[in-house]
């Protein structure tokens, strides 16, 4: 039976497009470097995907690449191209056949991308400025081009309805693209992508203001539209949390279905732009109001946070790391078998859990970032 204290975890959720999910725990997007070299999904992703999309709600897919010279990840999957629409397919109707909604993540890497999965090696991004640390130089894109950038976005949300995913999550977040266009250490266009904050807003929003357009014009059945946002950035110049705070406002207001923070602590303070008497949730959800349900994140492990997370008023909470670790989180919340989820891994449990060889090489390589034991 389960315990009591849970039960806002089970509380169904409809989105303003008229889907509901059965429940507000929500698969955060993660990239598993499975796909094949040709940009379609694998045997093994799909099964890896499978096993994790019987109890959420909502399953967000790893990011995929809108245009050739998107892509960011080895491994990653295509959606550059229509002959990408089968592959589209195959993912989609494999987390749905299991129960949860497929939402699929749409990305470009700009001056993130590795130069080897690129044409001619060239990246690209909204200035020809490199990121901190890094040698590799991006060519700014043309305005010409930051249009068909744009296009692309949409085009992309057309294969994802066409193959059938419930919907796209716009990937703002992590330093990619979009973010780029964001922020004002890559951004010094001088042109109406650039220049001031509010001319930042520009590219960002017209990628929301293109997938809608898309959808309108040829979703027959509901589809969902998230977007996925930083808070802040390290770098100087950087955007600061004042500064998301009115991307996140424009964004409220522009009937997207969901917005989804990327963080890595659901309870971490701002760095810049406020004051730090509130939790970046609190802003965000501040600013928010009730325009829009909210995705909250970041190391979620036990039933207990996730009902805290939902108490601040996040309308969701993504689980990431911990999914991984433990596919059956859900089901064993539902069950009353909380003290049986797994919040560690172990080095024996890549064929259990069921993850794909470089997903599982990334993990066990990179210390620090999974709680490995033995
Ligand atoms: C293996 C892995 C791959 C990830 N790939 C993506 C991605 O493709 N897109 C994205 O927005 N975030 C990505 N993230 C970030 C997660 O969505 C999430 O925000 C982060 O892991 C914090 O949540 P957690 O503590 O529940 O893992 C990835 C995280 C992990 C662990």
């Amino acid at each position: 039976m389960m315990n009591e204290n849970f039960k806002p975890l089970f509380e169904s959720i409809d989105f303003k497009n008229g889907l509901q999910l059965k429940n507000r725990v929500v698969m955060a997007p993660m990239t598993n470097f499975a796909s094949h070299p040709d940009g379609t999904v694998s045997d093994e992703e799909i099964a890896y995907y499978e096993r994790r999309s019987k109890g959420v709600g909502m399953v967000i897919t790893a990011c995929t690449y809108v245009t050739a010279n998107g892509k960011g990840f080895h491994g990653e999957f295509g959606g550059h191209d229509d002959s990408m629409i089968p592959s589209f397919r195959r993912l989609a109707s494999s987390i749905k056949a299991k129960g949860a909604k497929a939402v699929l993540q749409i990305f470009h890497g700009g001056r993130e991308c590795p130069t080897e999965l690129v044409p001619n090696g060239e990246t690209v991004s909204a200035s020809a400025v490199a990121k901190e640390g890094s040698d590799v130089t991006p060519r700014a894109l043309t305005e010409n081009e930051v249009e068909e950038m744009i296009t692309a976005f949409g085009e992309t949300t057309r294969r994802a309805i066409e193959a059938g995913f419930d919907g796209v999550e716009i990937h703002g977040a992590n330093g990619y693209l979009i973010h780029q266009f964001f922020s004002p250490h890559s951004n010094r266009r001088e042109d109406r992508f650039g220049g001031s904050l509010e001319k930042r807003l520009t590219f960002p929003l017209a990628v929301v203001d293109e997938v809608q357009k898309v959808v309108n014009a040829h979703a027959k059945e509901p589809f969902i539209v998230g977007y996925r946002f930083s808070p802040e950035e390290e770098t100087t110049p950087g955007f600061t949390m004042a500064d998301t705070l009115v991307l996140v406002d424009a964004l409220a207001d522009k009937g997207l279905d969901y917005l989804h923070v990327s963080l890595m602590d659901f309870w971490s303070e701002p760095r810049r732009g406020v004051d730090t008497t509130k939790l970046r949730i609190e802003y965000l959800l501040e600013t928010i109001g009730n325009r829009v349900p909210f995705i909250g994140v970041g190391s979620i492990h036990t039933p207990e946070e996730a009902v805290k997370a939902l108490s601040t008023g996040s309308s969701m909470v993504a689980l990431g790391r911990e999914l991984i670790m433990e596919p059956d989180w859900v089901e064993k919340v539902v069950e009353g078998k909380e003290a049986e989820i797994a919040t560690t891994l172990s080095k024996k449990d890549q064929e259990k859990l069921i993850i794909p060889d470089y997903l599982w090489q990334a993990i066990i390589n990179s210390p620090g970032w999974f709680p490995v034991v033995d």
